[in-house]
């Protein structure tokens, strides 16, 4: 039965959150590649893996131009975290040219996948929309068409109150 498959991926989920505070373990580059050989997993429409993730240690100068877009709300509590990856998406298909809806979408799902990844290894991943992809933009080289998504904190953390106060809308809200 699947039973018990669900209840440990509800364990796993259970596991995430989204946290505020990172203790001062260092994330290796090495695990932050492990996260990415299981993100470049996603699916995506016609295979065309429209993401990038734009890596960026605490110190290196990258860390400090991605914290400098950040919105304030977020640079109150995102400075201390050892890594913050910026997703970026291509809007349009490699293979053709044209608009890809889905660029996003499927960027948010590797997203999902890499930061399992990372609960799976211990690290948390908090995302942030709050920032200015303009600045992002203007202050480091992107690569052409690839346009910021989000902005991920990533880093190790103890459990506190603020994953005790995770809460959902149930099943019945949510199923139509
Ligand atoms: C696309 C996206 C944008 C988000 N933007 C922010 C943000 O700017 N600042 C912030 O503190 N949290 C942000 N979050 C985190 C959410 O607030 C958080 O995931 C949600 O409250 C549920 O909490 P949990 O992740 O701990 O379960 C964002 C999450 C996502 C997926």
């Amino acid at each position: 039965m699947y039973t018990q498959d669900i209840k440990t991926m509800k364990k796993m989920v259970a596991e995430r959150f989204s946290p505020t505070t990172f203790n001062n373990q260092p994330v290796s580059d090495e695990l932050i590649n492990d996260m990415l050989d299981v993100a470049r997993w996603a699916p995506s429409s016609y295979n065309e893996q429209p993401w990038k993730f734009l890596v960026a240690h605490n110190g290196e100068e990258n860390f400090q131009k991605i914290y400098n877009a950040l919105m304030e709300g977020n640079q109150n509590w995102a400075g201390d975290a050892p890594v913050l990856v910026v997703t970026l998406a291509n809007n349009n298909y490699a293979r053709n040219g044209k608009p890809n809806r889905h660029a996003w979408h499927d960027t948010g799902m590797a997203m999902g996948f890499f930061l399992m990844a990372g609960v799976e290894a211990g690290v948390q991943v908090h995302q942030m929309g709050g920032f200015f992809p303009e600045k992002i933009e203007r202050n480091i080289e992107l690569p052409e068409g690839y346009h910021p998504v989000a902005v991920a904190a990533i880093g190790y953390t103890q459990e506190t109150a603020e994953q005790e106060s995770r809460t959902r809308k149930p099943v019945r809200e949510i199923r139509l």
